[in-house]
């Protein structure tokens, strides 16, 4: 998979709230992110599972991948593949850290068109979910952090 396209760089958190093991998202200028860190390595990715939108912020990090809390699909971190579904992947974005905080470059054309932000290389703020401005708690991606009421289907349903 090729390298992520360059975009315009946004603030994701404050670096100490993303401790190593951890996963957070945030709605970055219209585009669901999710930032791991692990092996004091950060990976910035598509928040949304491709099956049935789960935020994978709330799945299971391992050494390279993310499982999916709701029917187990795991993405491999390195190119955003997932080994359950082929075909099915999430998009990565290029993250660092930086002034304590954690940054994250989201393409332009990953962005809603009226998301407006910061030319090439100055840094954009993020929001949350809920509109609280950046810098706060993490955005839970789904108010209720919950599945569907029927469960979705498992994983041998798809
Ligand atoms: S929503 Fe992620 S595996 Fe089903």
């Amino acid at each position: 998979m090729p390298p992520p396209a360059p975009g315009t760089l946004h603030d994701f958190c404050a670096a100490a709230d993303l401790g190593e093991g951890e996963v957070l998202s945030r709605l970055i200028a219209g585009v669901a992110v999710a930032v791991a860190r692990q092996g004091g390595r950060l990976s910035a990715f598509g928040a949304l599972c491709p099956h049935q939108q789960a935020d994978l912020s709330d799945g299971l990090l391992d050494p390279g991948g993310i499982t999916c809390s709701w029917h187990l699909w795991r993405f491999d971190l390195a190119t955003g593949e997932c080994e359950m579904a082929p075909g099915a992947s999430i998009p990565l974005f290029a993250a660092r850290e930086q002034g304590g905080r954690v940054l994250v470059e989201v393409p332009a054309d990953a962005a809603r068109p009226s998301s407006g932000g910061a030319a090439s290389g100055e840094t954009a703020s993020s929001e949350s979910v809920n509109g609280d401005a950046a810098g706060g708690s993490p955005a839970e991606m789904r108010p209720s952090g919950e599945r569907p009421a029927d469960g979705g289907p498992s994983c041998e349903g798809r």
